[in-house]
This record gives structure tokens, C-alpha cells and sequence, in this order.
């Protein structure tokens, strides 16, 4: 009793500690947004020596003295233990057949014929969500279609079988393993699936996933990948005729003459927005993508029920009536919060062979300024939505249009989304410097340093209400050995602890981090810290959670005098890496 009195004290206090900042919002209505908490304190929760701020920097990985870390697959190892070995710069065919650059989102499933074998065991599938030409080719634009190709396969997604043998992770001959890259074949399902704004002209068949950022994953052992940043690889050359001239729908994802740079549209017409043949290609991107780690032979399966936008990651969470709900941010300043939910229980759709993301509803965020909030609904059913789109079809293409259309609540760049075991959803929101009007759920023009905000829906989970808070103000724990800033990926545990990885410029030259906060209390802990110019991100772990492994994506920004991490084979060049971390002691990681 003693322990949930003081639980809410403290959680009242981060409460107001969000709301400082808030002032203003919260007149009419002083306890909205509180929640009894649920989760029964744990003593142990975060019980190890922190890494010190003065420690977190460098080119090499530093960790809290309680734990120890490995380095495991890093960009142009073979996907099986016989394949290609790393050369500099590689070639195309060797690549796809290699893991590939900028390590992001990552799912680990253990393996599925023996479950005490899986803490041991099983497929990592990971995402390979960037990198620039200079890194992966040596230059700076590609002079080939052979360079093009090599530079797609460097994108997409890993599965990779791995095992600890004598307490070293080692990757293993595994029947699932395969890459899946730009040049995949691939599927549409769902309400949008049959729609003419996904068919080209020239009739050519979906092929690929790119800029794969964070990930989820299903109650059915599915991997999904999110396809964020897409447009950059679209270009349209200047001379051009008849030029090309961006649509409302391009321009409001993005797409410009000549993207991030990468210039693929240049050799490869798919990906050339001035090309009459390959019409509505980018609208085939966008997408969460499922994918199913043990099948090597499954076509990845593009969800067009999860809605068209920037995806940084997917939260699945089973809610009322088994119907699964999925919690999705679209990174980019001043964009939307979503969620779906399915129109029935998972189980009884997937048994009648139905995939559950194919039948339901999307909705997008509004967080009013007295701490509550509204899903509104993207359906064709909506007559706010009706009079401007014709069909679900093209709300769920053009989802930001939609969302636009109803006044959904524009954040700062929502990164990662994860659902704590008492139902709270949280969503990290990185920053975003060209806010000039603050609101409740968005409380720092500009918001240089991010938060963490934190609601509970209705109605486990499949209701239009919520109520929400800010759980952390980054900014807030600067001056302190908690300092961050910057949050991005975030995965919350059985017991409750928050796991966030940084992205971004760090109080006190750290690099970026990976902290562990208390949901209850609070408080924070720096467990980890990459290398120079990286970000840490895509948090997993094997079910007994004593082991964990964590990404560090874009090491060095690809510059061989800012880090040689991580020293294997050839050092030309730092390669994008895994990192497995566990405790000395053998215990649950985090604790
Ligand atoms: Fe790929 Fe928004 O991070
Ligand atoms: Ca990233
Ligand atoms: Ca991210
Ligand atoms: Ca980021």
C-alpha cells in the first residue's frame, strides 16, 4: 500500500514537472492526466552503476562497469557463415548476399522449435535504413547502374540466424536467413491493395523496401519494417521533358529533383518522378512492410491498412476483444501520431486466413491542451474526409492529406512508439527546432532536445478517448547524470523499464546513449554509449532478457578519422554495427 501511495506522489510529480512548462493548458482541469499506476514497484528495477557522463564519449563504445558488450554484424558480413567476405568498397551481387549498412529497428525471435533454446538462438531480422554514397561507394555519385544496385542492396532488411556458443553470439547456417533489399519482390494487401494509384504504367510488378527505419512486431511472430524517408531516393533529372513538376501528394511527402542525393533516378527509371512508365512507383513506397523471419521463401507482404507516411516504427499491442491494435509516428517535423485496429480478434481473422492489418480502421492523434485526446477516423465513412477523397483507397495513399483534412495535433517529429505492460503507449518525440507556438502535448517552441509523452486509450486500447502526459522533458535532465537529449528508439520491458536510445547533438560532448528510465519513478540511467557521430537504436532482447542487443547506425558519419569502429577486416572505413550487451553477473539487463 506504502508502495502505491508513494508511486503516485512520484508519478504526480513527473506529472507537473512535464506540466511546468505547460502552464496555461492545464487551468481548467488540474488532475486530468493522472493515472493510478499499475505496475507493482520493483526494488531492483534499476540496480547498477550508471555510465558517467564524462565517460560517455569517443570513438569506441563505453558501457556501465556492471555489464560487458560484443560487437556482431557489422555492414558487408555475410548473411550465411559461408558467404561473401567484406571487401572495400564491395560490389552488388556480394552485397545482397551481405548484411547491409545502417543498422536501425531490429527484432530478435528466438528460436521456434525450442523455447529455453531461444534465449540461445534464433533469427535477428534487422533493418538497413541508410547509407550515403561516399560510404558505400567511395564517391559521391554513382557512375553506373552497377553502383546503383550496390548502393540498393546496401537498403532494406537482414534475417540473420544467430546462436551463443561459449558465450560468444556467432551468426549460423539458418534456412530463414536472407537479405531483402530494393530489388525484393514484394506485395500489397489490404483495402488499398487493388487501387489504380499503385499500378504503374508500364504494368511492372512491386519490387523492394527502402530507408527501413524502426520496426514491431506481431502476437504471430511476424516482423514488420517501416519504410520512413522514401522520397530522398526519388529524383527527377533537370532537363527533363516534359519537366517535372511536383503534385499536391509529392510535395506534401517530400519529393524533390534530386531527393538525398543518392542519384538512382539517373540509372534506374523506377525511381525517376519525370518518367511516364514508372508513374505512381513512390506511392508504392511508405509503407509498413511484414515479413516472416523463419520462411525464407515468404514475398514480404506492404500493409496498406497501416496508412502511407514516413513510418519510424510500429507498436503492436492486443487489445479488447483480442483485436490488435498498432501505434504508428510519422517522423517529420509537425506530423501525426496514428493508430489501427483491427475489426475483429487477431485470432479468429488469422485462422479464417485473413491477416488482421487488413481489416479495420486507422485513426490519427488529437491531444487537446487539457490532457485529453481524440482518434480521429481516416475512413471514407468520415464526412470530413468524403467530400475531398474518393475511395479508403486514397486516404490510406495519401494518409498526411487525410490527417491534414481533420486537425490532427502536429508534433515534433514522432519517432518510436512502444506499450508498457499496464497499457500505457509512449511515444518519443525527438525534437524539432522550427516550432515557434508551443501547445500542451508539444510544450518547447523551439523544442531543441525532444520528449517523451505517454497516454493510456480507452477501452483497452480500441477506443476514440485517451487521456495523455509528458513523461519526460529531455531538457529537464540536463545538469545531471541523467542528461540526454534527443530520444528516439524506445522499448518498454515486462517489468516496466523504459529503454531509450539517443539520436542527436548530447549534453557535455556524449555520444549517443542508451538510458534506462523507471516508468514509475522516473528516474534515468545511462546503461551505454556508442561512438562518435552515431546513434544508438533498435532495442531487442531474448526472452529471458539476458541478453540484449542495440544497434549503432551511421558510426563515425562514415568518416574513418572520427572512429575505426569496429576494427574488423578491412579499416578504410567504420562499419555500422550490433552491439550485444549483457550483465557480468548474468542477470536480466536493465536491472
Ligand atoms: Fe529513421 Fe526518424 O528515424
Ligand atoms: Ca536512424
Ligand atoms: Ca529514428
Ligand atoms: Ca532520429
Amino acid at each position: 500500500m506504502q508502495d502505491v501511495v508513494r508511486v503516485a506522489a512520484s508519478r504526480r510529480k513527473i506529472l507537473q514537472g512535464g506540466m511546468s512548462l505547460a502552464a496555461g493548458f492545464m487551468a481548467s482541469n488540474s488532475i486530468v492526466g493522472q493515472r493510478a499506476p499499475i505496475i507493482p514497484f520493483n526494488p531492483g528495477l534499476m540496480d547498477f552503476t550508471p555510465l558517467s557522463r564524462a565517460d560517455a564519449t569517443g570513438p569506441w563504445p563505453t558501457i556501465s562497469s556492471d555489464y560487458e558488450f560484443q560487437i556482431l554484424i557489422p555492414w558487408g558480413d555475410p548473411v550465411l557463415p559461408d558467404g561473401p567476405s567484406f571487401a572495400y568498397p564491395t560490389n552488388a551481387d556480394d552485397q545482397a548476399a551481405q548484411i547491409g549498412i545502417g543498422h536501425d529497428g531490429m527484432w530478435f525471435f528466438p528460436d521456434a522449435d525450442d523455447p529455453e533454446a531461444g534465449n540461445r538462438k534464433g533469427m535477428l531480422a534487422i533493418n538497413h535504413e541508410f547509407g550515403g554514397n561516399s560510404h558505400v561507394l567511395g564517391k559521391g555519385d554513382p557512375e553506373s547502374l552497377e553502383d546503383v544496385r550496390l548502393s540498393q542492396h546496401a537498403h532494406g532488411v537482414s534475417i540473420v540466424g544467430i546462436q551463443r556458443e561459449e558465450g560468444t553470439w556467432k551468426v549460423y547456417d539458418a534456412c530463414g536467413a536472407r537479405r531483402i533489399h530494393v530489388n525484393t519482390a514484394v506485395t500489397f494487401s489490404g483495402p488499398a491493395a487493388e487501387s489504380e494509384l499503385l499500378q504503374t504504367t508500364f504494368g511492372n510488378s512491386p519490387l523492394g523496401t527502402v530507408n527501413n527505419c524502426g520496426c514491431g512486431f506481431t502476437p504471430w511472430g511476424t516482423y514488420l519494417t517501416c519504410e520512413e524517408n522514401f522520397q530522398g531516393y526519388f529524383g527527377a533529372p533537370a532537363n527533363a521533358r516534359p519537366p517535372w513538376a511536383a503534385t499536391e501528394a509529392q510535395t506534401r511527402y517530400g519529393f524533390s529533383e534530386n531527393g538525398f542525393g543518392y542519384g538512382w533516378h539517373l540509372f534506374d527509371f523506377r525511381f525517376n518522378l519525370a518518367y511516364g512508365g514508372y508513374r505512381n512507383e513512390e506511392n508504392r513506397f511508405g509503407w509498413v512492410v511484414e515479413i516472416d523471419p523463419y520462411n525464407g521463401g515468404q514475398i514480404p507482404v506492404k500493409r496498406t491498412g497501416l496508412g502511407r507516411f514516413k513510418h519510424e516504427s510500429v507498436a503492436v499491442a492486443v487489445g479488447k476483444d483480442r483485436r490488435v491494435v498498432a501505434y504508428m509516428g510519422d517522423d517529420q517535423q509537425f506530423d501525426y501520431i496514428y493508430k489501427f485496429v483491427s475489426s475483429e480478434d487477431h485470432v479468429k481473422l488469422r485462422y479464417e486466413g485473413e491477416s488482421p492489418f487488413d481489416h479495420g480502421r486507422l485513426y490519427v492523434a488529437k491531444f487537446n491542451d487539457d490532457f485529453t485526446g481524440e482518434w480521429l477516423e481516416l475512413t471514407i465513412e468520415n464526412s470530413a474526409l468524403s467530400a475531398r477523397f474518393s475511395s479508403q483507397a486514397e486516404i490510406l495513399i495519401f494518409a498526411r492529406l487525410a490527417a491534414d483534412e481533420l486537425g490532427a495535433t502536429r508534433m515534433d517529429r514522432p519517432e518510436w512508439t512502444t506499450v508498457g505492460p499496464d497499457g500505457t503507449v509512449y511515444c518519443a518525440c525527438t525534437n524539432n527546432s522550427s516550432r515557434t507556438v508551443a501547445d500542451a502535448a508539444n510544450p518547447q517552441a523551439p523544442n531543441a532536445d525532444g520528449h517523451i509523452i505517454s497516454w493510456v486509450d480507452d477501452d483497452m486500447h480500441v477506443g476514440t478517448r485517451f487521456e495523455w502526459e509528458i513523461f519526460k522533458l529531455a531538457s529537464d535532465t540536463h545538469g545531471t547524470e541523467e542528461s540526454f537529449s534527443d530520444p528516439d528508439s524506445i522499448y518498454v520491458d515486462p517489468d516496466g523499464r523504459l529503454f531509450c536510445g539517443t539520436d542527436g547533438g548530447q549534453q557535455d560532448g556524449m555520444n549517443n546513449q542508451l538510458l534506462v528510465a523507471d516508468t514509475v519513478s522516473g528516474t534515468v540511467k545511462r546503461l551505454f554509449a556508442g561512438v562518435f557521430d552515431d546513434e544508438v537504436t533498435g532495442i531487442t532482447m531474448t526472452p529471458n532478457r539476458r541478453t540484449m542487443f542495440v544497434n549503432l547506425q551511421h558510426v563515425g558519419n562514415g568518416n574513418i578519422s572520427r572512429t575505426n569502429f569496429p576494427r574488423i577486416g578491412d579499416h578504410r572505413v567504420p562499419r555500422d554495427a550490433t552491439i550485444v550487451i549483457t550483465r557480468k553477473d548474468g542477470g536480466i539487463v536493465g536491472s
